[in-house]
């Protein structure tokens, strides 16, 4: 039998996440957790570059460990825990440091675009992607699936290993794989831009139901009127739609478009139903994981033994290796 691949990535607790987070992140990892060994952790290190008020940290890392119990994370497949558990990240972060060249962070794009814009970057944000190397390499994490902005820092991550490994002539640390998160499928938010916090334009599939109500039926159409016809392929609504809807549906949805007769206010009145549909189960699970905290924390605890068990044995591996012990 093949030994199973180790699967790692991590996810910034930095806000609320969106129907653009499920089908562009958050759906894959549920996907690969079932023929590999998943290790998920929330990157609360990370984002002290950029929340720094200690009761939002805590509550959003709380809640990302609950958006993705509740959208099918299994913890009997998945080691899911956080970030700053594992404090010898951060030991083996400074070791890599020692090797990392100046010219390939500076040419990082976290940090370059900020530069860019004239806003003034702290050492944090600079040394971001050596954190996130020290995160990959520690857990000898074999494929890292990630959005298309994080693939930049995963190349890092493999260079850094390479070198390390060169110095000292020794295979201490393992070059993983990029696994590229399926780019065709980008999420238009309510005003057609990509969906994203940072545009105020998401729908989040965790908010109650009359708020989700409200933002669908602010999607931005055209005026076309109700008699016409509409080009169902130039619809955020039916865009929307067609995510969560059977290839049938998505046939009926469109012939309504073409038809004419049929307004956005029909349209998003189906896609409210559909959201609230597909959704369903997932809500139903957060409810009761919001109101089972200890739960999600006793989660939160095992994985973080059995990741913190990796990461001490990679750790002495690398003291030896530098001369540290
Ligand atoms: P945001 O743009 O809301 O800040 P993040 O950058 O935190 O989202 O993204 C977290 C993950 O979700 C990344 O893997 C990213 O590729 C994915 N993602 C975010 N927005 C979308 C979208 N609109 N469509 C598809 N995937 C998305
Ligand atoms: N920087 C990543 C993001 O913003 C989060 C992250 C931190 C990560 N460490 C990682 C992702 C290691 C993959 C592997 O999305």
């Amino acid at each position: 039998m093949n030994k199973k691949l180790r699967v790692l990535s991590g996810i910034q607790p930095s806000g609320i996440l969106h129907i653009g987070n499920y089908f562009g992140a958050m759906k894959q990892f549920v996907e690969l957790q079932e023929e590999n060994e998943s290790f998920i952790f929330i990157a609360d290190f990370h984002a002290l570059t950029s929340v720094r008020d200690p009761n939002e940290l805590r509550k959003n890392t709380l809640e990302v460990a609950i958006n993705y119990l509740a959208v099918g994370l299994d913890p009997k497949k998945v080691f899911l825990f956080k970030q700053s558990d594992v404090p010898e990240v951060c030991e083996l972060s400074w070791y890599l440091s020692t090797i990392t060249p100046m010219g390939l962070l500076e040419r990082c794009h976290s940090y370059k675009d900020k530069i860019a814009k004239g806003i003034a970057a702290d050492h944090g944000l600079f040394a971001y992607p050596v954190l996130m190397a020290a995160d990959i390499l520690i857990y000898k994490s074999d494929i890292v699936p990630v959005g298309k902005d994080q693939k930049q820092h995963v190349e890092v991550a493999r260079d850094i290993a390479i070198k390390f490994n060169n110095i000292y002539n020794k295979e201490v640390l393992k070059v993983p794989d990029i696994r590229i998160k399926d780019e065709t499928s980008v999420v238009p938010g309510i005003d057609g831009q990509k969906m994203s916090k940072s545009y105020n334009n998401y729908i989040s599939p965790f908010w109650d139901e009359k708020e989700i109500k409200k933002t669908i039926m602010r999607v931005v159409t055209d005026s076309t009127p109700v008699e016409s016809p509409k080009d169902p392929d130039k619809c955020n609504v039916f865009a929307l739609y067609k995510l969560m809807a059977s290839k049938e549906d998505i046939e009926i949805m469109r012939n309504k478009y073409l038809n004419g007769g049929y307004g956005y206010g029909d349209a998003k009145k189906e896609l409210l139903a559909k959201t609230l549909d597909y959704f369903a189960p997932i809500r139903k699970r957060y409810v009761e994981l919001k109101n089972d905290i200890s739960f999600v924390e006793k989660i939160l605890k095992e994985g973080a033994e059995k990741a913190r068990s990796e990461a001490i044995n990679t750790i002495e591996e690398v003291r030896k290796t530098v001369g540290i012990k």
